[in-house]
């Protein structure tokens, strides 16, 4: 990686904020935390500071909370997890800025570490405020991205904190850029993207970018809705927002332009209903009714994405193909899980949900490398540039022998 990372600096005995991506998954009613893939993720980075006896100040969002306090999104569970995992406490800020905050840090002793409350509860964080950056940097020396699954978002604690603090990578950072740079610089062909999940603008503007690299697109899950809609198919309660459409529509003439084949569902699994009890029914993509909500793919698009990958050398999966969460729509992306561990070919698997997938099917161990970004490994594979990454210190910087100490 070009850019300096925590190892260049000198950390001895500084105040560091490290901004994690602690996004994990919560169980409701037991109140833990059911993957803890990411937390345990950054370790050699508060591994390393805590051997330079740096005081350690860490920073993650935590689901969506649109700038408000959510009782549930609070960090305290995860600040539990990572005490325990690291075997010494972790003590809980009751917020990310302000004088209450700055006591806890200036208390705060080498080798010790301080976890932030989530720093989506201020609006401020997603617009990116240049006054809540600046108080987010006024509580430390340094600042590390170790947030590989937040980079492709222009937040304040990502992006505008860079401006007022000399700005490092993280070794997690460190080893998701250069594990995608080796796969992507020059990958074997022929090359798929695998894309389910629910459909975002960010997800559908990213497929643009991945057409300049593969030569196949399977597109499953809630992202196959806007794409069947644009071919005229009938898509049920299947959401489709309208400037995806477009989108869409847009995308099937560049993969058309671009030789790329790109293949959605041709038949589906429908439901009625959703919850615990839902039964689905298995229809061709030509027969789904207005009622109908997609929940997963269907015996012959399961075939029919497993002949396109056995055929790949290369193949990148991002989202699942249905409703994983409710066992009786999860057939299609267990499939595509079990395709993927068999392949002799490098597999990657492209975050958040789906290494919970693969963890949990005991696949992890099977696949080439698994990122811990979800939509942050997506924009990677189109353009590879993502906007945290790129503030940060050259290695060749200027600066660079200043910060070595
Ligand atoms: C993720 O889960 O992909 C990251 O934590 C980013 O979360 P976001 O999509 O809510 O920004």
């Amino acid at each position: 990686m070009k850019k300096l990372t925590v190892r260049d600096v000198d950390v001895a005995g500084k105040k560091v904020f490290v901004r994690v991506d602690f996004n994990v998954p919560i169980d409701e009613n037991t109140r833990t935390v059911t993957d803890e893939g990411r937390i345990r993720a950054t370790l050699p980075t508060i591994q390393y500071l805590l051997d330079c006896r740096a005081k350690i100040i860490l920073c993650s969002h935590l689901g969506r909370p649109a700038g408000k306090v959510v009782e549930t999104l609070r960090m305290t569970i995860v600040a539990q997890r990572l005490s325990q995992i690291l075997g010494q406490a972790v003590s809980m800020a009751k917020d990310c800025i302000g004088t209450g905050v700055e006591e806890s840090v200036a208390n705060l002793e080498e080798g010790q570490v301080l976890l932030l409350e989530n720093v989506r509860f201020h609006p401020e964080e997603e617009v990116g405020a240049s006054s809540f950056a600046q108080a987010l940097a006024k509580l430390a020396d340094i600042y590390v991205n170790d947030a590989f699954g937040a980079s492709h978002r222009r937040h304040a604690s990502i992006v505008g904190i860079t401006e007022y603090l000399p700005s490092v990578a993280g070794l997690l950072l460190e080893k998701e850029i250069d594990t995608l740079n080796y796969i992507l610089e020059n990958p074997a062909h022929p090359f798929a993207a695998l894309v389910g999940g629910a459909n975002s603008g960010d997800k559908m503007g990213a497929l643009g970018n991945i057409m300049n690299k593969v030569d196949f697109l399977l597109v499953g899950g809630g992202m196959a809705a806007p794409f069947l809609k644009a071919e005229s198919y009938e898509t049920g309660q299947s959401i489709v927002e309208t400037g995806r459409l477009d989108t869409a529509a847009g995308l099937i003439d560049k993969a058309r332009r671009n030789g790329v084949r790109l293949l959605f569902p041709i038949d589906v699994v429908v439901a009625d209903e959703m919850g615990a009890r839902a039964t689905g029914a298995v229809v061709p993509v030509g027969k789904i009714l207005p009622r109908h909500r997609i929940v997963d793919i269907g015996y012959r698009t399961i075939q029919s994405f497993k002949e396109a990958l056995c055929r790949c050398q290369t193949v990148f999966w991002n989202g699942p193909v249905g409703i994983f969460e409710l066992p009786q729509f999860a057939e299609g992306t267990k499939a595509m899980a079990n395709e993927l561990a068999c392949l002799k070919a490098t597999t990657v698997i492209g975050g958040g949900s789906t290494a919970e997938i693969v963890a949990s099917l005991g696949l992890t161990g099977k696949m080439t490398f698994v990122s811990t970004g979800g939509g942050a490994s997506m924009q990677y594979l189109g353009s590879q540039k993502l906007s945290g990454v790129e503030v940060l210190l050259d290695k060749n910087s200027p600066v660079a022998a200043k910060l070595r100490g």
